[in-house]
């Protein structure tokens, strides 16, 4: 695209921070989100995500610390910045007398979309958020998924660079949610960047090129999802099969060794599993007992580590390694 060294990031964060009272919310936070990426804000509850989206969308003044989004100075353009960003909040907020049509209409209209596009983003919308079916009812009556959808829906009616989405699927069903995430995919292609928040670690997983992992108001990590699970994602298991089903010696010597944390087999399958943060040193171990024992190995595989057990990793040990010292 032609890009600027300097335009290629859409969000520059330098020691950020957010106290109330005695607690900083937001503790020095400091990242980069590039251009035309998916940038995973992923934390517990009470980590500080919200609190960072509302600084960086200009509804929440800093304490301490500078930003720049899209481009612009967040304490001195914040006019600037708000006309290039879609948001949706985690809690919401409709005109309660309007119908969901008229509601999104009046949406586009307060951004300035003429009739025309108006009409058409909506049609876009509805059909690929499933909102047909409640497109003529009063918002007020709306159950907590379709107005978390119309919330979503509605950010597309407007032009914008940059999208703030603060755990967007909440309540939703997984196919809605699956088509919802794919439609950011799309969006994405088209030249779209997304600054992401959520709990929800396979749906970081799916969508995000990078995450950074946010506990206590700190960034323990930033990372693309594979780095994360393969540099803090422990367990791992390594499963395979004897041709001979079963061998007690194997079981017993596998089982004793400093590499292995857990053996089980399962009764069924005849299949082992084996619990190991060094898939790489056991295998070759397997085999040779294997060997010793005049066995022969039938399958083996590698089960791949979850996001979900990085990220218990990085929230729960205090010395994590800090992306400098590491
Ligand atoms: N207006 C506020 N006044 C006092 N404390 C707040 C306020 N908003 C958030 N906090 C506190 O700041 C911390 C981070 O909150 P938040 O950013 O909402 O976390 P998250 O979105 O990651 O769940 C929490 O401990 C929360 O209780
Ligand atoms: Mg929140």
């Amino acid at each position: 695209m032609g890009d600027t060294l300097a335009s290629q990031s859409i969000i520059e964060v330098d020691k950020l921070s957010k106290r109330f009272g005695d607690k900083a919310a937001v503790d020095e936070v400091s990242f980069e989100m590039r251009r035309g990426e998916v940038f995973g804000f992923l934390g517990p509850n009470g980590a500080g995500k919200t609190t960072t989206i509302k600084m960086l969308t200009t509804l929440l003044p800093p304490t301490s610390g500078s930003a720049r989004v899209v481009g612009r100075d967040l304490r001195t353009e914040g006019k600037k910045i708000r006309e290039r960003i879609g948001v949706v909040q985690q809690q919401d907020s409709f005109d309660q007398g309007l119908n969901v049509e008229t509601s999104m209409d009046i949406y586009g209209l307060i951004w300035d979309v003429p009739k025309r596009d108006r009409r058409r983003r909506i049609d876009e919308v509805v059909k690929r958020f499933g909102m047909k079916d409640f497109l003529k009812m009063p918002t007020i009556d709306l159950s907590s998924g379709q107005r978390r959808r119309l919330q979503v829906a509605r950010e597309f009616l407007h032009d914008m660079d940059l999208l703030f989405l603060d755990e967007p699927t909440v309540g939703l069903d997984p196919l809605v949610r699956r088509g919802i995430l794919d439609y950011f995919k799309e969006k994405v292609k088209e030249g779209l960047s997304i600054f992401f928040t959520t709990h929800i670690l396979e749906e970081a997983e799916y969508l995000c090129d990078r995450i950074a992992v946010i506990n206590q108001g700190k960034i323990v990590q930033v990372d693309t999802p594979e780095n994360l699970k393969r540099r803090f994602g422990r367990a791992k298991a390594v499963e395979f099969k004897l041709l001979e089903g079963t061998s007690r010696e194997l079981f017993e010597r596998l089982s004793s060794s400093d590499e292995v944390s857990k053996l089980i087999q399962d009764e069924v399958g005849g299949t082992y599993r084996v619990t190991t943060s060094r898939p790489e040193i056991v295998i070759p171990e397997i085999y040779k007992l294997a060997e010793k024992y005049g066995l022969s190995v039938s399958s083996i595989y590698i089960a791949e580590t979850t996001l979900e057990d990085a990220f218990i990793n990085l929230v729960t040990v205090d010395d994590v390694r800090r992306p400098d010292s590491s």
